[in-house]
């Protein structure tokens, strides 16, 4: 098939519709990065235009069409121990924190989890961490995209993903099969996957009295008006007091006031007030 044109008018009706159902903002010196995407989708319905694509998810209630949009639109980058010095914080300070308050169990969310790296970190930095031993642990993990999810659920890595993990925790955690990394069953158990949307309201009040959510790299793809929605659900979502962690390279500082930031070793997490 010779690959149609992306006409200006096509390409902002198409921005605008991501826009309005996921958040993600595709600004016009992008156009490139949703042509290139979309062009999948195109060539599986087997459709000649962009045209016929916008009006395929606009018009026919296509909703399974919508959710393979979400696949193909999401930037899904991850790997296992990102940013590791926001989860020494987490277990030094915040799961101390938590634990101080008599609490006989913690609630954790991976907002937006990707193939499964981030909470499956958060499973095993549990695992490794004698004090929460004896109590209920619960990490809830969701996405937009149901690829990302059915990625996570099959928890089997390339090396890539597990480059940032060190030789002991391979060991005890993944079963190494012709270059194909297997999680470990105990710790894949730990975790529970759904598909929550982080723009839909609705969606995100199903997600109550979380005592810490992780919501990394992911505000970066939305325009002002959707990071200030998605985080003020998040507030809603967290416990009084309850700790929140955003990518080490993002700030609430022109989006909300509403969290206080404590600084420890030069990294910022966010706590409600
Ligand atoms: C770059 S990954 C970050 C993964 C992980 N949090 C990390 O820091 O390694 C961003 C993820 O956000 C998800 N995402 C994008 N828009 C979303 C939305 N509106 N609701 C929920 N997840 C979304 C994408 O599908 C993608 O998997």
């Amino acid at each position: 098939m010779v690959a149609p044109a992306l006409k200006e008018e096509t390409f902002r009706e198409l921005r605008d519709f991501v826009h309005e159902k996921s958040g993600i903002y595709i600004p016009d010196t992008k156009k490139y990065l949703l042509e290139n995407r979309l062009i999948r989708r195109l060539e599986e319905r087997k459709l000649t235009s962009y045209e016929n694509y916008l009006s395929l998810i606009k018009y026919s209630g296509n909703g399974d069409e919508i959710r393979k949009l979400f696949d193909v639109i999401t930037t899904n980058e991850t790997y296992f121990f990102r940013e590791p010095r926001q989860l020494d914080i987490f277990v030094k300070h915040v799961v101390p924190s938590i634990l101080s308050t008599g609490s006989k169990g913690i609630r954790v969310w991976s907002a937006a989890c990707s193939t499964g790296e981030e909470p499956y970190t958060i499973a095993i930095v549990f695992n490794e961490y004698q004090e929460t031993r004896l109590i209920r642990k619960e990490i809830i993990a969701s996405d937009i995209s149901n690829g990302v999810l059915e990625a996570a659920m099959k928890s089997a890595y390339s090396s890539y993903s597990v480059r940032n993990v060190s030789e002991g925790h391979l060991k005890k955690y993944f079963r190494n099969t012709g270059g194909v990394y297997y999680l470990d069953p105990g710790i894949k158990a730990m975790v529970k996957f759904s598909n929550i949307n982080l723009v839909e309201e609705k969606q995100v009040r199903t997600m109550r009295n979380l005592d810490v959510v992780f919501c990394r790299n992911v505000l970066i793809y939305f325009d002002d008006r959707n990071k200030r929605k998605a985080i003020s659900s998040l507030y809603d979502s967290l416990k009084p007091k309850g700790y929140l962690f955003i990518g080490m390279s993002e700030s609430l500082h022109t989006v909300t006031r509403a969290f206080r930031p404590i600084i420890i070793n030069k990294t910022v997490v966010y706590q409600k007030v």
